[in-house]
């Protein structure tokens, strides 16, 4: 494979840009072409047998971009479409997902505690969190809770705002929820609202999100696999969407700049 090929990084949206965003301040010299599925957004009210028909078209878009690894940078498809796409990818590039660093963090960080997972309907649906956090360490509690009206509202460009305050307190505050060491937010849109989340617990529990947690195993992983850059001559980084929405290309600028050139790519027609 080449060093200097591109990391391709797919989410139904605005969500794995947090990812992206610190992928480029984590590796520079690296390529990113990014696919914001907008056509189907939001995966977590899809069935999971759509969400892995749309991440095996998208893997099989970045593999013939040339893409050297294929991160799946939304939580709902790395629940239920993971090990299809990485099945399907085979040795012809290397595939991460944002679940497995994550659970690997929160299993070793924490004992005998209770650590919450908030998601969408798909990602909670599925249990993995729990599986995977349980089977690595079996004293901790895992409480997890759907919130599916976070990403809609994120995607929409209400983070910092009187709206998002409102629905983040009305879920945090279930009583369920209670006396929690850490939060996992357990969808890609989230880190976008971290900051409100902090100030809703007072600063008083972790907040694990995914971006740079999952930008470290990245570059782990390219580094075992001898795949990070050589450093010539960096290329400029693409992103593509099943739909052109304003919000989208708002919310790029966010994390790139105002130079981004966003392309719609009728993946599914
Ligand atoms: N960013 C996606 C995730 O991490 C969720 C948004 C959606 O429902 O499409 O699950």
């Amino acid at each position: 494979m080449n060093t200097d090929a591109p990391i391709g990084i797919f989410d139904s949206g605005i969500g794995g840009l947090t990812v992206a965003g610190a992928i480029q301040a984590l590796m520079p010299d690296e390529q990113l072409i990014y696919f914001g599925d907008t056509a189907h957004f939001p995966y977590g009210e899809k069935s999971p047998e759509a969400i892995r028909n749309y991440s095996l078209r998208i893997s099989a878009f970045l593999l013939h971009k040339g893409c050297k690894a294929i991160l799946i940078a939304c939580n709902s498809a790395s629940s239920v479409a993971y090990t299809q796409v990485k099945k399907y990818v085979g040795n012809k590039a290397l595939v991460v997902n944002v679940i497995d660093p994550i659970c690997q963090y929160a299993a070793t960080h924490y004992h005998q505690t209770r650590i919450g997972v908030i998601g969408t309907r798909a990602t909670i649906k599925s249990e993995v969190y729990i599986k995977r956090i349980k089977k690595l360490n079996p004293a901790l509690e895992v409480p997890s809770m759907a919130t599916p009206l976070l990403a809609p509202m994120i995607e929409e460009g209400f983070f910092n705002h009187t709206i998002s305050q409102t629905v983040i307190h009305s879920y945090l505050s279930g009583k369920h929820f209670q006396n929690l060491s850490a939060l996992i937010l357990g969808c890609t849109h989230y880190p976008l609202i971290k900051k409100e989340i902090r100030e809703y617990y007072k600063k008083e529990v972790e907040i694990i999100d995914s971006a740079n947690i999952v930008a470290h195993h990245l570059h782990r992983k390219l580094a075992e696999n001898k795949l990070l850059h050589s450093g010539n001559q960096k290329t400029a980084h693409r992103f593509f969407v099943s739909d052109y929405t304003r919000s989208f290309e708002k919310s790029s600028h966010l994390f790139f700049g105002s130079a981004i050139h966003l392309v719609e790519e009728k993946l599914f027609h």
